[in-house]
């Protein structure tokens, strides 16, 4: 069992595989935060927490006059309260029936079971009942008997420790939550930096660290959505901590609307983190008797630098947190029609298209935006989910049908939560669209949201989207989402619950994702908003891919895609190979590079194909037998970041084996350089002792004339011809040696084999 329990001490310590955390409930019956990180003993490891008078840090009434060294404003706790004597950031802010803002917790009660909790109409960690074990501490006020119901689910073989909390007003007044964090962590010693994922549309998650100074320090969301400006997922590490030393801890929110990650360095050089929904646009009435359950926070701890934090949580959310038939099914290559022909196309031009990727090796054609009521641009048609025949020249079943039997399976794109003011949808319900009462809303790409807290507007899109799926032979949907809410106003809650609206939109958009991945279990969905807008480890729960964002330049999607990678893996990050010039950045690089770049997601194609040349056309074939070659490796492979995008000349990653057999390592070069210092990385994950061969995927420099492959080919380092073989020591303390660039933007892809022989 990972859950250790000493009743008499009322201490409790957790142990997944490599990682402790400790609790305590003192005298007063406050939970004290005592321990998180390596692994430890049981014992109790509060005589750390050193207690002396603070001059105006306050004392409880109850512990008496003689106990100035207890106060709440210095005391690290598991869950912190505002209003009684701790003057940080706190996780739990109440307004009492009696209008106070005021809530005081003390120690009830400890549950223990096998297996990982659920809560109810929210995505979590999920586990075989073998393999999780929970922990539920139950606090209260006693005197406005507010009961808050702390969750630990310890999944041990992961190093996970996920939390929640259910709060229960178990008094007589109406209350109204004005905060209620998912979970508060509180260290009493120790220099930290935060490492945070900013960016915005086409420039997603830039991997940002910053020290964690005095003061606070917050990153969050109040656009509805977890967003493309902050992603819902912090790193807190030791000065100095790098990929594979140095201590850190990994902090993803399962949730996709607002919120708020803080962060307090205190008056005794204390550092507090809070995770949870943003209480900017939250207040939740609780009427006696009724519960709140807060979204769920993945936490990890790596003593060893951030690659394992991130491998921790890429493997938890590929296991634990996507779910159906396509977690563990092979995905298919798909082709996308939105930047080959935008709104502008033909039900013939996209079976050609179809045609000419099924002959190619592509598996799954998509159609985008475009194919339903009046929406030739983005001014209208938005709610209106029904097919335009006249542009696609037949139903859409037939469409698909065509496309079936082109030998590809049919995928259609949706936004399902917006609604264009020229729709019949809004001139039918113009109050499912969100806006507040005599004020003008803001467009946004000329759309308005449809209000999905409400019941009705759910039900009418569960239905018309499910009648949809039923008649069309559909494997695949792209759920998008092309704007930030605000005006935030539901026409369905009365004056006082508008503070309900943020997060029962959310709760809304689970519920329609709940109902219809449910009733189509077959159908693969990838979300989408804006292309990585809304990626996080909630919407994970439903959609196990994600467009990681608009912006398919390769050289752009380096960078977006190193930054995913430090919280989500390869297998959730939709990624393509298109066009050049590129239509974000105007740049043009090889089509190998393209390639590479999209092989570190979920690969697939957004081009015109039918207006390749045959050589693209060979390179294509390459790519997808390539790709499905490696596509173990490269979706279930353990991910190691060899070199940034903002290291040297290039930027380098690795998929391996976890048991050593084989590797995949891609280098592309952001620029080539005369007389270039050479490339050399250290490999990761192979086993010491063996043999290995080196395969450089020569197709790659097929461009080149006769001559000049040739010439590269006798330059190649040792390693890369047929017979030479490195052992793994070599390779990881060693190195590889990247061969040069041969052309700009030059990409490798090296496949590194195990072979016995010496
Ligand atoms: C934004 C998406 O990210 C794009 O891929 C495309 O689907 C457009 N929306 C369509 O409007």
């Amino acid at each position: 069992m990972s859950i250790v329990i000493d009743e008499k001490k009322r201490l409790f310590t957790l142990h997944t595989k490599n990682t402790t955390y400790q609790m305590k409930a003192d005298s007063l019956g406050t939970l004290l935060h005592v321990y998180y990180g390596k692994r430890t003993d049981d014992s109790d490891k509060s005589y750390a927490i050193c207690m002396r008078g603070r001059g105006f840090s306050g004392n409880p009434y109850e512990m008496g006059r003689d106990h100035k060294e207890y106060s709440l404003d210095v005391l690290p706790q598991e869950y912190s309260c505002y209003g009684t004597g701790d003057y940080r950031i706190s996780a739990l802010k109440v307004q009492n029936g009696d209008g106070s803002m005021a809530a005081a917790l003390r120690f009830k009660e400890y549950y223990v079971s096998k297996g990982k909790y659920a809560i109810p109409n929210l995505p979590a960690v999920y586990a075989k009942e073998s393999e999780a074990d929970t922990l539920e501490v139950i606090l209260e006020d006693p005197s406005s008997k507010v009961e808050v119901h702390l969750l630990y689910g310890i999944l041990e073989e992961n190093d996970i420790i996920t939390r929640a909390v259910k709060i229960i007003n178990r008094g007589k007044d109406r209350i109204v939550l004005q905060k209620a964090a998912s979970m508060n962590l509180d260290w009493i010693n120790g220099d930290y930096e935060w490492t945070t994922f900013y960016g915005g549309h086409v420039t997603e998650r830039n991997v940002q660290k910053s020290e964690l100074d005095h003061g606070i320090h917050s990153i969050g969301s109040v656009r509805g959505t977890s967003s493309h400006h902050y992603n819902p997922f912090v790193i807190v590490s030791d000065k100095n901590t790098d990929e594979e030393k140095g201590g850190c801890y990994g902090f993803s929110f399962l949730y996709s609307g607002e919120f708020l990650m803080e962060a307090e360095k205190d008056q005794v050089d204390q550092t507090r983190l809070i995770c949870g929904i943003h209480p900017d646009n939250f207040a939740w009435n609780l009427q006696p008797g009724e519960e709140f359950d807060t979204p769920e926070v993945m936490m990890t701890y790596s003593g060893e630098g951030f690659g394992i934090l991130s491998r921790n949580l890429h493997k938890t959310i590929r296991k634990n947190i996507c779910r159906g038939e396509w977690k563990e099914k092979r995905r298919p290559v798909l082709i996308n029609n939105w930047e080959a022909t935008y709104f502008n196309f033909t039900g013939e031009q996209l079976v050609a298209i179809a045609k000419n990727a099924a002959e190619l090796g592509v598996e799954l054609f998509v159609l985008d935006d475009g194919w339903f009521g009046k929406r030739d641009d983005d001014n209208s048609g938005l709610g209106d989910w029904f097919p335009n025949e006249k542009k696609l020249g037949c139903t859409l079943k037939e469409l698909a049908e065509k496309i079936v039997e082109c030998g590809m399976r049919f995928g259609l794109w949706f936004e399902p939560e917006c609604i264009s003011e020229d729709s019949d949808l809004y001139r039918e319900h113009p109050d499912w669209a969100v806006a507040i009462p005599g004020r003008t809303p803001n467009l946004s790409r000329n759309q308005l949201i449809l209000d999905f807290s409400r019941e009705d507007v759910q039900d009418y899109i569960i239905g018309r989207l499910s009648d949809i799926f039923a008649e069309t032979p559909i494997s695949y949907i792209k759920w998008d989402f092309n704007r930030s809410i605000c005006d935030k106003y539901s026409m369905a809650l009365d004056g006082l619950s508008q503070g309900e609206f943020a997060h029962r939109y959310v709760l809304g958009l689970y519920r329609v994702l709940e109902a219809l991945t449910g009733k189509f279990p077959h159908i693969l969905f990838e979300g989408c908003s804006g292309g990585g807008g809304r990626f996080d480890a909630g919407m994970l729960y439903y959609t196990p891919q994600i467009w990681c964002s608009d912006n398919t330049d390769a050289i752009a999607r380096l960078k977006i895609q190193y930054g995913t990678s430090f919280g989500y893996p390869v297998s959730t990050m939709g990624s393509h190979v298109s066009a050049v010039p590129n239509h974000q950045t105007r740049r043009t690089t090889p089509f190998s590079t393209r390639g590479c770049a999209a092989m570190a997601g979920t690969f697939g194609y957004e081009l015109d194909v039918t207006k390749l040349s045959e050589e693209e056309k060979a390179k294509v074939r390459q790519q997808i037998d390539r790709f499905k070659e490696y596509y173990d490796l490269i979706q279930y492979g353990e991910y190691y970041r060899l070199q940034a995008p903002s290291d040297k000349q290039c930027t380098i990653w690795e998929m391996a084996d976890p048991e050593g057999g084989e590797a995949l390592v891609s280098a592309v070069y952001h620029h080539v350089e005369a007389n270039a210092a050479p490339v050399i990385v250290k490999v990761q994950g192979l086993k010491a002792e063996a043999y290995y061969q080196l395969h450089l995927n020569m197709e790659d420099i097929a461009d080149l004339p006769e001559h000049a492959r040739e010439w590269f080919t006798g330059q190649l380092p040792y390693g890369y011809k047929d017979g030479e073989k490195i052992t793994g020591a070599a390779l990881q303390q060693c190195g590889l040696v990247i061969p040069d660039a041969l052309q700009e933007f030059q990409a490798w892809q090296i496949h590194i084999a195990l072979c016995n022989e010496e």
